[in-house]
């Protein structure tokens, strides 16, 4: 049977740490009922000592959020154990959480003590939390640089004072996998008290390898894991949740664990705590990010298509995504783009989707992604094409404060090509009348808009007028990313309907 990994959430006390990012309690506690949603087993909800504040935040979560065993963390010294204790003894399964630096450095220049008077200051902290709850949790701050046998003696004194649970910190995100991997063996094999309590690891991520750290703990015997939403904490945070709990889930045949995590909670927790703590999610970050189930190589794009299986190990339901994104970039396939359209409910003729194509690979050329609004405007463009007896080919443009606007224009005409320039009263103007010299006929201008269909510098544009030729009115519409160009685009699109209605009289 799988064995079941305890997920302990800090974020709202080590994630809380990260300079700008403290929390009201009306925003702990929004945060931590969503905790309560996720399935995590432990929250750690602050640091109670640290201000009547954090005191009174945490007491309200331990008082509206039942499930989870709601902790604080305190160092070894009896004030800051009264303090937590006052702000969790409602709690439905209150926790205890001591912590006291166990490595050399951290004794000799930190707390100015010896390895025998630490290990005493350990079991009395631990004693004495024991006479207030049943459940008292006691971290060996700085465990990855500890001499290991005091590491051991401490471990062994601190379960024999009544501990529950012992956490493993690489507090100082020092460790490499293999040796935090056997660090936990070697202290299961060393300690067999531990049999009986809760084995818990908390790594930090200053080498980037806080998750790598955690998993092979897990691997080794670790029964809880200390961790954070999207990673956030001390310095470069704390091991990823996100992280953990889905490398457990994806690779479950390796570990043979379980979490009680509920996955698809993932996404929003993950926006919930970026937005409150207004610490934004890089986009490649793993399970979370932006980027991490969007396809957007054309490659990929369409193996996807075919199978999901092709490019993706998890699902994006999963964590509660609805689906993997296309992105639409010039790179994006006709299978891509095929997709798209079918997912907007158009139903196109191949000949149709061929000219949307290629509209579309001239566009995105331009732009950086495709959105959905510049793609609809493509299609209802192309859908209200009439014959082209004239097609837009390209245009220049010289124009400025001190300059006389001159616009050179060229489209083609059956197999021919035809250009001409003309100057107007502005760049637009110009454009207009270089396609009246081409045409042959003088059209007036009756309206003209332009306007942005998509946000951004690279939106895409599109051009709706009319104009009067003979007395009636045709109208026009092109889009491009530049507004130039779609202006002469729909001014061509009017004058082929007014060619359409000719030649149909
Ligand atoms: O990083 C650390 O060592 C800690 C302990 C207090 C658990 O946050
Ligand atoms: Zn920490």
């Amino acid at each position: 049977m799988a064995r079941k990994i305890l997920i302990f959430d800090t974020t709202l006390r080590d994630g809380e740490q990260v300079p700008g990012a403290k929390l009201n309690i009306e925003q702990k506690l929004t945060v931590a009922r969503q905790l309560e949603k996720l399935g995590v087993d432990v929250i750690e909800a602050g640091f109670p000592v640290s201000s009547p504040g954090d005191a009174e935040a945490v007491r309200q979560v331990a008082l509206a959020v039942r499930k989870p065993t709601i902790t604080g963390l305190a160092r070894a010294v009896q004030k800051d154990i009264d303090v937590l204790w006052e702000s969790i003894r409602e709690a439905e399964s209150p926790r205890i959480h001591v912590f006291l630096g166990a490595s050399d450095i951290h004794m000799a220049k930190k707390l100015r003590t010896d390895r025998e008077k630490n290990i005493r200051m350990a079991v009395d902290a631990v004693k004495y939390a024991k006479k207030l709850c049943p459940e008292v949790e006691y971290s060996t701050e700085d465990a990855s640089r500890s001499d290991f046998d005091h590491l051991c003696r401490t471990i062994e004194a601190v379960i024999a004072a009544g501990a529950t649970v012992v956490n493993i910190p690489d507090t100082v995100g020092y460790a490499i996998p293999e040796d935090f991997g056997s660090l936990i063996r070697r202290i299961k094999e060393s300690v067999p008290a531990t049999d009986n309590i809760i084995l818990s690891v908390h790594c930090h991520n200053d080498l980037g390898l806080a998750t790598a750290n955690s998993l092979a703990a897990v691997f080794n015997g670790a029964d809880q894991v200390e961790c954070t939403i999207n990673g956030i904490g001390e310095r470069a945070g704390n091991a990823a949740l996100e992280e953990i709990v889905m490398t457990l889930k994806t690779k479950q045949r390796s570990f043979n664990v379980e979490t009680g995590i509920v996955t698809k909670e993932i996404s929003a927790t993950s926006h919930l705590i970026s937005r409150m703590m207004n610490i934004p999610v890089q986009p490649n970050k793993a399970i979370v990010g932006a980027n991490a189930f969007a396809h957007s190589s054309g490659v990929h794009q369409d193996g996807i298509l075919k199978d999901r299986s092709t490019y993706e190990i998890m699902s994006p339901e999963d964590i509660g995504l609805k689906e993997h994104l296309l992105v639409l970039t010039a790179r994006s396939g006709r299978a891509a783009l095929r997709h798209k359209l079918k997912e907007m409910d158009y139903e196109l003729s191949d000949q149709m989707f061929e000219n949307i194509y290629n509209r579309f690979l001239r566009v995105a050329d331009r732009k950086k992604e495709m959105q959905e609004e510049d793609i609809r405007s493509i299609v209802e463009i192309e859908l209200s094409k009439v014959p082209e007896t004239y097609t837009f080919v390209s245009l220049q443009v010289m124009s400025g404060d001190k300059a006389l606007p001159l616009a050179s224009v060229t489209l083609q005409k059956g197999e021919d090509e035809i250009r001409d320039a003309s100057i107007g009263n502005g760049p637009v103007d110009a454009i207009f009348n270089s396609i009246d010299r081409l045409t042959g006929h003088s059209a007036k201008l009756v309206d003209y808009k332009v306007e942005a269909l998509t946000t951004g510098k690279d939106a895409l544009g599109e051009a709706s007028l009319k104009v009067k030729i003979n007395d009636h009115v045709y109208s026009g519409r092109g889009s491009s990313s530049d507004v130039l160009e779609a202006s002469a685009r729909a001014y061509v699109n009017a004058f082929n309907r007014f060619f359409a209605t000719v030649d149909n009289d």
